[in-house]
């Protein structure tokens, strides 16, 4: 058995496995609870990795410029990882041909790893999960991670602000540029580069950035952006580079804490109004409120302030008004049925009852195949999870739990599976109440969701498992890739 059937996700991750990074980058993408709970699970050990966000405008040669640093930083010793973002780009667009591209030259280092992200349509959520694929490599054991992004708009801004040093990337003859970037990017530069500096221009735009900086004061202690002169086609000017970055690193060692704070507090903030606005379309509004709402307001019948405060007093009155799949609640997911001859059993189900069944599902770790029935007459339309369904359970292997409890207890019910909105919640009030947990964190299961079982001994003989779905309903679920 490999390990991805045995050895939990964020584990491999911590392991530096990079079939392990690549999947948890990929659900962090999707945002996937499951995404998110490796998050929560190795974020205790991150922070150790610098990470280096570099923007500038597109055909400034950053592709190029961050293919010489990651070649230097590895002559250093270093191990890299790389996240390159396209806000601009559509999902097949330029940052996945330009990974491509890249990759060649880092193809044999297992020093390197480098992952393209695209915008799946929300900016905000293209920062947060930027941040998070950071965070996995940091997890993963990677001394240094580019965050690399085009472009030098405010959603870069916030991009490259969840990194420890920005450096800003110009060429030659973008002196309007310069005068743009007065208010964005000035900021957050802490190192100027002019790449293409052999051609001609270069002077001017050091100059212009010169300039710029000039009407700014630094006294003794702040640090003034360096400008670092390249030319990433030949790697000149890529090791001062890399020194300016050491010197800054070096230079704000002390106040590292207060930067990481700032960032934190960027985070949270965001995170918090995507999540509760997330909150309020999954578990306050029902099907169709929400349009129903705009309507109203489009109509004058009622004014924004009034829908919005009704939202936000619903979404914290409590259990009473949370829809079934809230904390408080569940709703039936499916029952499973362990199968001693699955023939036999198709033979009622599917060929007598009528009922029609899915294609198998393999669950390596348990040794099982899974056929699932629905059996509901609508889909949940919060969730797009489609329920409740039968399932039933072949054993795949004589030590499966299956085949143990068909030999010990005969075929028949063996458990059944209740979709909760907040797994960690459920079981914390589980827990709290006093009742034995079979599993006290969740686990991953099927399709991204989180699961954990209630042992048989609390919930009066059945074997209660708990589900939280994915948050990426099921038609809308990209299907996995492969391009790292
Ligand atoms: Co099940």
């Amino acid at each position: 058995m490999t390990d991805a059937a045995t050895v939990p996700l964020s584990e491999r991750v911590l392991r530096g496995d990079p079939r392990a990074v690549a999947r948890a980058i990929s659900l962090i993408e999707d945002e996937s609870p499951q995404g998110a709970e490796v998050v929560r699970r190795v974020f205790a050990r991150t922070g150790r990795a610098y990470l280096v966000g570099v923007t500038g405008s597109p055909g400034a040669g950053k592709s190029t410029l961050v293919d010489r640093l990651i070649a230097e930083l590895r002559r250093s010793g270093k191990t890299v990882g790389v996240v390159a973002v396209d806000p601009t780009s559509p999902f097949t667009g330029g940052a996945i041909l330009g990974d491509r591209v890249r990759m060649q030259s880092h193809v044999a280092d297992a020093g390197v790893f480098i992952r393209s992200m695209a915008t799946r349509g929300n900016l905000g959520g293209l920062a947060r999960s930027t941040s998070d694929a950071a965070l996995v490599l940091d997890a993963a054991g990677k001394d240094v991670v580019l965050i690399e992004t085009v472009g030098v708009g405010q959603d870069e801004v916030d991009i490259v602000r969840t990194a420890d040093i920005s450096i800003v990337t110009l060429v030659p003859g973008a002196g309007d540029e310069v005068q743009a970037l007065k208010a964005g990017i000035m900021e957050i530069a802490d190192i100027f580069v002019v790449n293409k500096a052999d051609r001609e221009g270069a002077d001017r735009t050091v100059a212009s950035v010169e300039a710029l900086l000039s009407l700014d004061s630094y006294p003794d202690g702040r640090w003034r952006p360096p400008i670092v002169k390249t030319e990433a086609n030949t790697g000149k000017g890529v090791p001062e580079l890399v020194a300016a970055i050491e010197r800054f690193r070096a230079h704000t060692a002390a106040s590292m804490g207060q930067r990481r704070r700032a960032r934190a507090e960027f985070r949270v903030q965001e995170l918090l109004a995507h999540r509760f606005v997330q909150h309020v379309h999954d578990q306050v509004l029902e099907a169709g409120e929400f349009q129903a709402l705009l309507d109203r307001i489009a109509s004058r019948e009622t004014d924004p302030y009034t829908a919005v405060d009704d939202l936000i007093l619903r979404s914290v009155a409590g259990p009473g008004v949370a829809a079934p799949s809230g904390p408080a609640g569940a709703t039936l997911d499916h029952i499973g049925i362990a199968v001693a001859d699955l023939g036999a059993a198709l033979s009622f189900y599917r060929d007598a009852l009528g009922l029609e069944v899915e294609a198998p599902e393999e669950v390596a770790s348990q040794r099982v195949r899974a056929h699932f029935i629905p059996v509901g007459d609508s889909a949940d339309r919060r969730t797009g999870a489609a329920g409740p369904n039968l399932e039933l359970l072949e054993a795949t292997a004589e030590d499966s739990p299956i085949a143990k409890y068909v030999a010990k207890r005969g075929p028949g019910l063996h458990h059944l599976t209740l979709r909760v909105g907040d797994i960690r919640a459920s079981l914390a009030r589980l827990k709290a109440k006093g009742v034995r947990l079979i599993d006290e964190e969740p686990r991953e299961g099927a399709h991204g969701s989180l699961v954990a079982f209630v042992h048989p001994a609390s919930a009066h003989g059945v074997l209660v498992e708990l589900k939280q779905a994915t948050g990426v309903p099921v038609e809308r679920r990209p299907t996995e890739r492969t391009d790292s």
